[in-house]
């Protein structure tokens, strides 16, 4: 018998809920940070975007005087589409993954870069994810759509420009090693498409149009999906943490990158699974996006397919798997500056937002 079934159930109940203290502790804490690190990352955010932006005031030909106010408004949507209020947690991520491998300031720039390409990539996500087309949402971050404030096919274009804008800020900042800047281009391309966030998006699509299709519906099937689509993203977001920490190290060998990886799949997937359990039990107003979307899109989310119960069971083992990550790291790698991480897992389970 294992202990837990020794107790009485005034016991598990105690346990649980100084678990439940612990938690909201650990995610109110992560919250500090999350507030402090999107005041240093918005102002790199915004400089990000001037070379794009001085590309269109100095190099058009002087003979095409109609063109720069049509591009004013392609400049406006790039700006409405990143720079809206989102929480910034891949670039987090990033930083604070480099921050407990004892990255100097350097170091800590370089993953300040690589967060300017994955908040870039994520807000081109969103901005398609919205679509009619797809999800067909009109609230995001608390304001219009992108393609509400603006229309569908200038979302669809500020979408384009942000998926390769990403690669453009790695591939050309200079203060980073040439051999790094590669490596992280690839990185991020395998979150694209290594399979990634496209075919889990496409795949997601498919279901929703085929919910009566009599598949055989495995929970991996499920988790893959919830993988590509959002998790390969937040492994990118660790790994990318990692080459900042750890280069020019081997990173694929690395025994510390490894485990960090292992923890980013998990963190990865439990970032989807909240989400699901999210928009059905918070909200509109709390969610800043139309809440209760997925039943009524019928979406294949593990609530839908587990009913909220299991989902939250499922959720406390993927938290539990997470945090035994970050306890092999610490116990069996002395590495002793993961606090940031545990409270940051723990804020991707008990987030509201
Ligand atoms: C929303 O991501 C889309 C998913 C992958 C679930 P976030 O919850 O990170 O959204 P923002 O960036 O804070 O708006
Ligand atoms: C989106 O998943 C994942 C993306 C890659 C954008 P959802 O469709 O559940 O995200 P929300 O709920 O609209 O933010
Ligand atoms: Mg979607
Ligand atoms: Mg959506
Ligand atoms: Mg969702």
């Amino acid at each position: 018998l294992s202990s837990d079934s020794c107790q009485n159930p005034s016991q598990k109940e105690a346990q649980a809920s100084s678990l439940q203290v612990e938690h909201e502790a650990e995610s109110l804490s992560c919250t500090v940070l999350l507030q402090s690190f999107q005041t240093l990352f918005e102002r790199t955010l915004k400089e990000a975007l001037h070379p794009l932006q001085e590309k269109h005031q100095h190099s058009l030909p002087a003979s095409e005087a109609c063109l720069p106010p049509v591009f004013t408004r392609y400049h406006e949507g790039l700006r409405y589409a990143l720079l809206s209020p989102g929480k910034r947690f891949r670039p987090f991520i990033a930083y604070s993954v480099a921050q407990a491998l004892r990255a100097n300031q350097e170091n800590l720039q370089w993953a300040l870069s690589f967060g300017v390409a994955l908040e870039s990539i994520h807000a081109f996500s969103l901005a398609h994810d919205d679509l009619p087309c797809m999800d067909n949402d009109e609230l995001r971050r608390g304001l219009p759509t992108l393609h509400k404030q603006f229309s569908e096919w200038e979302a669809l274009l500020i979408g384009d420009t942000l998926q390769t804008f990403a690669l453009h800020h790695v591939l050309h900042d200079e203060k980073i090693p040439l051999g790094l800047r590669l490596w992280a281009s690839q990185c991020l391309t395998q979150a694209i498409l290594g399979p990634g966030l496209i075919e889990g998006q496409y795949a997601d699509m498919w279901f929703s149009h085929h919910e009566r299709e009599p598949l055989p519906k495995s929970l991996q099937s499920l988790a893959w999906i919830h993988r590509m689509k959002t998790g390969a993203m937040i492994e990118a977001s660790v790994m990318l943490g990692v080459a900042a920490g750890l280069w020019p190290k081997d990173i694929e060998t690395h025994p510390t990158a490894k485990l960090l990886h292992q923890w980013g799949r998990c963190i990865g997937l439990l970032f989807q699974l909240s989400d699901d359990i999210l928009d059905a039990t918070h909200d509109t107003h709390t969610l800043g996006k139309t809440a209760g979307k997925d039943a009524s899109q019928h979406k294949w989310t593990y609530v839908t397919a587990l009913g909220l119960h299991e989902a939250r069971a499922q959720q406390t083992l993927l938290l539990e798997e997470a945090q035994a990550c970050l306890y092999t790291l610490n116990h069996q790698h002395a590495l002793d500056t993961l606090d940031t991480l545990h409270e940051l897992t723990t804020f991707v389970a008990h987030r509201n937002q």
